[in-house]
């Protein structure tokens, strides 16, 4: 198992205010997730705002990776490549995910979007990552095992009748995006590296309707469900603190 940094107060503080100014985009961009606006404009719009607040949009350049935000549309699970040719419409449930670092310091988000009226189907899958991730969150103190975020995550999904994706999981953040060590979505509780005080993680659950079973398409990024459902994605960033949590990427 690779080493898990712990972060000092002055890294944490800027990875906070990464989060922070990443929340208040995301929260500021909701009005301008409609139908007839493309994933491109929204990518452009998130970047823009980003730099404004002295934000590194960390996806661009990331590996062959070429804007500031993943932006996935109802069967995309995670990865969605912002697109002119990707005009929201009414009904869509959008997935929008950036990363951001302050002075070297990355914070991670992923937020849903519901846009116009969706599907009861769409607001329910939605609900339980969210409280999957809520409820995972909730755990986390000194002391306890990385799985039990993992059992956790899964239980959650999996009693609302919805599938975890195994192929992709969460990660230690800090100067780097991704960092010792992997978080997944499921396993057994009790295994794993025991939680410490300054430890930073990225905790994102990716859940299906149907399969959890997923598709890259060849463009390298996209990941699709391999049966076509929807898919939920939520995420924070969160640090590990002296006798619980903080929520690095809340406002
Ligand atoms: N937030 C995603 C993650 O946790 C985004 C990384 S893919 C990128 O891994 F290429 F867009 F950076
Ligand atoms: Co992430």
């Amino acid at each position: 198992m690779q080493h898990i940094q712990l972060k000092n107060k002055l890294a944490i503080d800027k990875m906070r205010t990464a989060g922070k100014r990443l929340a208040t985009i995301l929260k500021e961009i909701e009005p301008l997730v409609v139908a007839g606006i493309s994933t491109w404009e929204l990518d452009a719009e998130i970047e823009g705002r980003m730099r404004a607040l002295a934000l590194k949009p960390v996806c661009k350049g990331y590996g062959s990776y070429r804007h500031a935000t993943c932006i996935s549309v109802n069967n995309v699970v995670v990865h969605g490549i912002p697109s002119k040719d990707t005009i929201l419409k009414s009904g869509d449930f959008v997935k929008i995910d950036v990363v951001g670092s302050f002075e070297n310091y990355c914070a991670d988000m992923a937020r849903p979007f519901f846009v116009g009226a969706v599907d009861e189907r769409v607001q329910r899958l939605a609900a339980v990552a969210k409280s999957a991730l809520n409820k995972a969150i909730a755990l986390i103190k000194p002391g306890i095992f990385l799985s039990d975020i993992s059992a956790c995550i899964q239980e959650e999904v999996e009693q609302a009748g919805f599938g975890v994706v195994r192929y992709f999981s969460g990660h230690g953040i800090g100067k780097s995006l991704h960092e010792a060590p992997d978080v997944p979505n499921y396993g057994e509780a009790g295994e794993g590296p025991v939680l410490r005080e300054g430890m930073t993680l990225a905790i994102e659950p990716m859940i299906t309707e149907g399969s959890y079973e997923i598709v890259i398409m060849p463009d390298g990024w996209t990941a699709k469900t391999k049966d076509g459902g929807l898919a939920a994605h939520e995420e924070d960033t969160i640090v590990v603190t002296r006798d619980g949590v903080e929520i690095l990427t809340r406002l």
